[in-house]
Order: structure tokens, then sequence, then C-alpha cells
């Protein structure tokens, strides 16, 4: 048996032989042995603050009491059924939370286990929704999405995500009927233009694809309502997402919202579009429904997509084995009481400001900083090798990477973000806090960020 040491990311070693198929085939990751509040625990002593809450999903801590008790609460009630046959107060509740959140806009909800199983149901539901149109239109087979977006990991959710580095392998298996339109990125690409200009630039560009691949063949668009993963942290310019919907409306394709890691509170709404005066006709959520006590996503769909299936077939022809489970049902809506009856969104908010002033107060001047950017207890820093220029470091030196590690010498987990220039190059982190963090908290998190961005770009 080979025990040769294998050094961890640049955290104090230690291997065993190991079932599991990390990441990074030989090189582990530390080992977490317990976690309580904003904190990590190693099993070679480190204490570490979760400033990423894992990939932006842990939305109340770590241990929170009563979630833990309403999970136990829930097996001794029922752990399992299968949703063809049968449905279960915890799936009512959280469906019923959920659509009461949006008004009643979005009517019903369809209970998955994450993001990526959430986006390939919406795309499959918007393709079944043309097919039962009164009129149906089953020419309708395409999505248009964007650039440096991230939508998960299927071969669907890869198709309409753009990520060329996460692609590539894959190029040849997936659908030839998405096409890419530009995200909205003024950092780099709005030319000085004003919002207005620049949204109306977008929107067109949108129009010209619709009209390339033909506007009756296109079942939606779908776009992250703010850009997070790949592009870090962009928030929409005001108007964008409104005069996206525009043009989808005006070919009758549908408006599909990526919420996964935007949506669920994080930017400072309980649904980030609620900021920008749009409402999806598909909306995706998981990450903080969850808030990591249980594998959970969902769709959310509106009433008028509602409507067309149940005066068509009465039955969306997608289904999984672990749909509406009850656990994560239970686990998932104690999370969202914790959330309302903590008042956490207005600490999202109010927290989120203060961040985001600190981090530009402490860190903007950096010669490798060239954007700080977020919204709620969402903000990413873009570094640069060149301020002015705003050129990008190599994609070979894994800036983003290395500040993760350096994150952790100092005591603190940040999300490494690539490609974000152009999908290939271009470096970003993210900080993306519990929503019930406190204005110390947040001292702790940029004095940390700052130390460890130092410590390798000095
Ligand atoms: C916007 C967006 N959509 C979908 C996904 C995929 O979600 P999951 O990793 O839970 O499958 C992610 C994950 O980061 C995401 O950020």
């Amino acid at each position: 048996m080979d025990k040769t040491p294998i050094a961890i990311n640049g955290t104090n070693g230690h291997v065993e032989q190991s079932s599991v198929l990390y990441r990074q085939l030989r090189q582990p990751p530390p080992k977490v042995v317990r976690s309580k509040g904003h904190y990590l625990y190693t099993d070679d002593g480190l204490e570490i603050f979760d400033a990423s809450g894992g990939a932006a999903v842990c939305a109340i801590g770590h241990g929170h009491d009563r979630v833990k008790k309403a999970i136990a609460a829930q097996l001794d009630e029922i752990e399992y059924v299968y949703s063809l046959f049968f449905t279960t107060s915890a799936a009512e509740r959280l469906s019923t939370l959920l659509t009461e959140s949006t008004g009643g806009q979005m009517s019903r909800v369809f209970i998955v286990s994450s993001g990526t199983e959430a986006v390939e149901a919406a795309l499959k539901m918007a393709r079944q929704y043309f097919t039962e149109l009164p009129q149906p239109q089953k020419q309708r087979t395409r999505f248009i999405a964007r650039k440096q977006s991230y939508h998960g990991n299927t071969l669907g959710s890869l198709a309409v995500g753009s990520h060329p580095a996460r692609r590539a392998l894959y190029e040849p298996m997936l659908s030839a009927n998405v096409s890419h339109v530009s995200p909205c990125y003024p950092y780099r690409e709005s030319n000085g233009e004003d919002d207005e200009t620049y949204v109306a630039r977008l929107a067109q560009e949108l129009e010209d694809e619709f009209q390339r691949v033909g506007p009756d063949t296109v079942c939606a668009f779908i776009a992250e309502t703010m850009s997070g993963a790949t592009l870090g942290c962009v928030p929409p310019v005001p108007g964008y997402l409104k005069a996206m919907k525009a043009v989808c409306e005006r070919h009758g394709a549908l408006f599909i919202l990526d919420e996964v890691m935007a949506g669920m509170g994080r930017t400072g709404t309980l649904h980030a579009w609620e900021q920008e005066g749009v409402v999806p006709d598909l909306q995706t959520i998981a990450k903080g429904l969850g808030a990591g006590y249980t594998s959970i996503g969902a769709l959310l769909v509106n009433q008028r997509v509602v409507a067309v299936l149940n005066q068509g077939t009465g039955a969306f022809m997608h289904s999984q084995t672990y749909q509406g489970n009850p656990l994560a049902c239970a686990a998932a809506y104690e999370v969202q009481r914790t959330i309302q009856d903590e008042n956490l969104l207005a600490n999202v908010r109010e927290m989120g400001k203060y961040l985001g002033e600190l981090l530009k107060k402490r860190l903007s001047d950096h010669p490798h900083i060239g954007d700080i950017r977020g919204r709620g207890l969402f903000w990413a820093m873009e570094l640069v090798k060149n301020k002015e220029t705003k050129e990008p470091f190599g994609a070979k030196e894994q800036l983003a990477w290395n500040m993760h590690l350096a994150g952790l010498e100092h005591g603190i987990c940040m999300i490494p973000g690539n490609g974000t220039v152009d999908g290939v190059v271009g470096d970003h982190i993210i900080v993306a806090p519990a929503y019930n963090i406190t204005a110390q908290d947040i001292d702790l998190i940029v004095e940390r960020t700052e130390k460890a961005l130092r410590s390798r770009l000095g």
C-alpha cells in the first residue's frame, strides 16, 4: 500500500488510504470533523471561519438546533414515500411556503435533490409547455443562455451553461440546440456606456440571436438572476432582466431564472428577482433552500405554465425517485422558518451593505483587485494582473485556487472562481457567509481575507 505523504493543498498534510474519489484524486482535501455556527474544525486542529458557506449554501450556519430537531421529528413521522404514490405534510408545507413567498405568482413546486436537477427539470418543463399549448409549437427545441454562466453538471444543464473548461471534455455530447449571448458584465463589457444604452445593446443582441436561430424555435432564455460561480457575483444592471424578458415575450419564449446560487435570501430578498421588477416563468432554487442540512433543490412553476399543463396532459413528463423527499422537505421548511423568525433577510441587507463597504475600503486600492462587486451577503473580488488594462493573470497560475489555499492558511474559507473574463482566463474569489452573521464576524472576514490576499499578492 502506498503510504507516501501527500501535501494537502497547502494545509498541514496527513494521509489515509481512502476509497473516496476526491475532486483531485491525488490530493485529499482537509478533513472536517466538526462544525458549529460559522466555524469548521479539522482533524489536524485547524479552526476555519466558513465565509463561503460551503458553496454559498450554509444560510444559517452550522449545527442549528432547530433544524436538527425538525429532522429528528420528521424521522419519527415518515422518512420516505414514493411521490408517484403518496404526498406528505412535509412536501405540502414546504411547497405552500414557497408559492406563498412569491405572492402566488409561482403556483407549483417540483422538489428535487440539487440545483442541477432543478435546472434539468426546468429545461424539460419548458419543452413540454410548448407541446401542450392549445396550438402546440413542437418546433420549439432550442434554448438561449449566456456566456460565463453556470447551470449545473448533467448533460442538459451543462449544455446551457457556458464554462469552456467544464464543458470541453463533454462538448461532443452536449446538445447543439443551445446558443449563448453575452452576460451582463459592466466591469469589462459595458464600453463606458450608460446603463440604458448597455441594456439596450444586450437586448438587441438577444433579439438578434432569436432572429438568427428562428424565433419560433426557441423554448426559453435562461439566465442567473445574479451571476454567481463563473462570473463572480455580478448584479444585473437596472432594467437588464426586464429588457431580456421583453424580448422573450415578443417571441413567445419562456423566461427562466436560475436562482440556485443567488436565491433564497442570499441577495437580501428571498427571491433575487424581487429586486428586478420581473417574475420568471420558471425558477430554479437550491443551495440556501436546505442550507446544507439536506440535499434539496426545486423548480418553481409560474401559474401560466401550470395552467397549460393542467389543461393539457395534466402530468409533467419527468420524475425522480427522491422527488419531494419528506426528510429534505422538513429540513428545508425549518431552515426557511428560521430565516423568517430570526428576521435574517433584514440582516443580509444590513450586514451585506457593511461587508461591501468594508471590502471596498480595505481592498479597492490594491493593485491586483480590479473590481469588488456584489449584493446582500454575496460578494466577489476580481483579481487582475494589471489594474489599468484589466489584464487577467494566466490560467496556469491558478490564482483563485491559490487564494483559496491562502485563505485556509489564514483561517478562512472562500470560494475560488476562474474563467471570469471569457470562461478560460480570469480569477475571482467569493465570500458568501451565513445570514446570521454579525458586524464583528464581518470585521474578521475582511481582516482574514486581506491577510490571505496580501500573503500571495503583496
Ligand atoms: C446558478 C447555478 N445553477 C445550478 C447550479 C448547480 O447546482 P448543484 O451544484 O446543486 O447541482 C449551481 C451550482 O453552483 C449554480 O450556481
